[in-house]
């Protein structure tokens, strides 16, 4: 086909996708469902006795241990997102609904990779060792106090933050879903084919 005819309305060559594929909305909803169990299991363990003597520390390795998994599922889902195209956004390129969405979501992966990293290099800082689901695992480093509540400190920062955009990623969506109306959420499922 010559150039002369093609109108500006075209569609390119190769279509984006209209939807997010299946590997990144099985990961989305897998995490979803994960991190939100995840942050109710720390801040619930975080006040729990130490008495009797194991119990307040089988919470703890539960809790590493589900991080570990959760940590290994986020690497998964970053190579994957920057491997694989994704559907252009919803809203018009340089509106501040654009940029603010950018950013929450990169902010979000961010969150996503700093928590269980200062998770888990922080527990390699106390005195305990990191077990996983029962088996201990090799101590990277000397217990380091200061290194440690340094590390607490981030990994606190971090999920703060973290509550703080999934909440406004929650009603980003909602104000897509029952005012916009303009089908987001089906981006995010299993349903239609990935092209046009
Ligand atoms: C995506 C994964 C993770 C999330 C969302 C998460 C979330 C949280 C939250 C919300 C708290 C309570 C914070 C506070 O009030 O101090 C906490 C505490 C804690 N988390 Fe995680 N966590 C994750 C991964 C990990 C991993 C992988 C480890 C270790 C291997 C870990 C070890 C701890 C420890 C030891 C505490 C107790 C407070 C401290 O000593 O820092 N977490 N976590
Ligand atoms: C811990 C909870 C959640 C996290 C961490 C999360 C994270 C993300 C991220 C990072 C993206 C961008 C995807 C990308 O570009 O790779 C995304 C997209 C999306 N999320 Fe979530 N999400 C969470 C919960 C939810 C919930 C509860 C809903 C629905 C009520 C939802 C609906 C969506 C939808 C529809 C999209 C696609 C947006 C678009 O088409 O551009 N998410 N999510």
């Amino acid at each position: 086909m010559s150039e002369a005819v093609h109108s500006h309305q075209d569609p390119p060559e190769v279509s984006p996708p209209v939807q997010y594929d299946r590997m990144l909305v099985a990961l989305h909803w897998l995490l979803a469902m994960g991190l939100i169990a995840q942050l109710g299991l720390g801040l619930w363990m975080d006040d729990l006795p130490k008495e009797p003597v194991g119990y307040r520390a089988q919470w703890f390795n539960l809790h590493k241990s589900i991080g570990i998994c959760l940590g290994l599922l986020i690497l998964w889902r970053l190579g994957w997102r920057i491997t694989h195209s994704v559907p252009a956004s919803v809203n018009l390129p340089g509106t501040w609904q654009d940029k603010l969405s950018t950013l929450t979501h990169r902010a979000m992966y961010l969150c996503m990779l700093l928590m269980p990293l200062s998770g888990f290099l922080g527990s390699n800082f106390s005195p305990y060792p990191v077990k996983f689901f029962g088996v201990a695992l090799p101590r990277w480093f000397a217990p380091d106090p200061d290194l440690k509540s340094l590390l607490s400190e981030v990994h606190e920062l971090t999920a703060t933050l973290f509550m703080a955009l999934v909440a406004l990623h929650f009603a980003a969506v909602l104000w897509h879903v029952l005012v916009k109306r303009d089908g987001l959420l089906q981006r995010m499922t299993w349903g239609r084919a990935h092209h046009d």
